[in-house]
């Protein structure tokens, strides 16, 4: 069950795939019998990932305060390219190069979002934080949250690209509720 959602992860988002898979600690399924085509997708992803590095805030932490503070900071660029993306699409004429542009950063850190939150940085460590225990007692569940996420913002950017209004506001509200879909259940109320 586990194992075929990370490979659906995968077949639909490589950056999402190689990251849950460099999780470490849940997805041995996948460590075993490595394929070529697994090791080209690496490859890839690496590729990808390197040209990214330049625009991309990157979660590398050593104490629990670090890490949630870098994974603040990451929620805080992507409260701010939200509300980029939802002011020009409520907007009579809007700019779809922004919205774009925004919806490109928003399927990057969404892609990452699943390491920000290695063990022992939930409020058990004494830190201010908004992440609930469940993100780590629910671990299926809060993956499959960031996947709703990252498949919302490629959606958004496949139809701003295609300079498609219409289907970019739809898009834009479908994101949206990706946020609540998961702080509903994971991000604690009054943190
Ligand atoms: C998969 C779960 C998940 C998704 C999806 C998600 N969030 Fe969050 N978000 C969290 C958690 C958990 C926290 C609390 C992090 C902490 O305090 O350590 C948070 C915190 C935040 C914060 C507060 C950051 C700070 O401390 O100042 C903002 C803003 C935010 N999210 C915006 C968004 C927006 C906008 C979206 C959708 C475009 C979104 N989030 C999608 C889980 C998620």
């Amino acid at each position: 069950m586990r194992r075929r959602l990370v490979s659906r992860l995968i077949d639909a988002n490589p950056v999402v795939g190689e990251q849950l898979n460099g999780n470490g600690h849940r997805d041995q399924g996948l460590r075993c019998g490595r394929t070529m085509e697994e090791v080209t997708m690496r490859g890839r992803t690496l590729g990808l990932l390197m040209g990214l590095a330049s625009v991309t805030t990157v979660a590398v932490a050593q104490t629990p305060q670090q890490t949630v503070q870098a994974r603040q900071a990451n929620f805080k660029a992507i409260g701010k390219a939200t509300k980029a993306v939802m002011d020009e699409t409520r907007k009579p004429s809007p700019d779809l190069g922004i919205v774009r542009a925004n919806a490109a950063q928003l399927v990057t850190l969404s892609s990452q979002l699943p390491r920000w939150f290695p063990k022992g940085t939930g409020p058990e460590a004494g830190v201010k934080t908004g992440a609930k225990p469940d993100i780590w007692a629910k671990p299926a569940e809060f993956r499959t949250a960031a996947v709703n996420f990252n498949r919302a913002a490629r959606a958004l950017n496949a139809a701003a690209t295609k300079g498609d209004g219409t289907a970019t506001a739809a898009a834009a509200r479908a994101l949206g509720g990706t946020c609540k879909g998961c702080h509903d259940s994971f991000r604690a109320k009054d943190d």
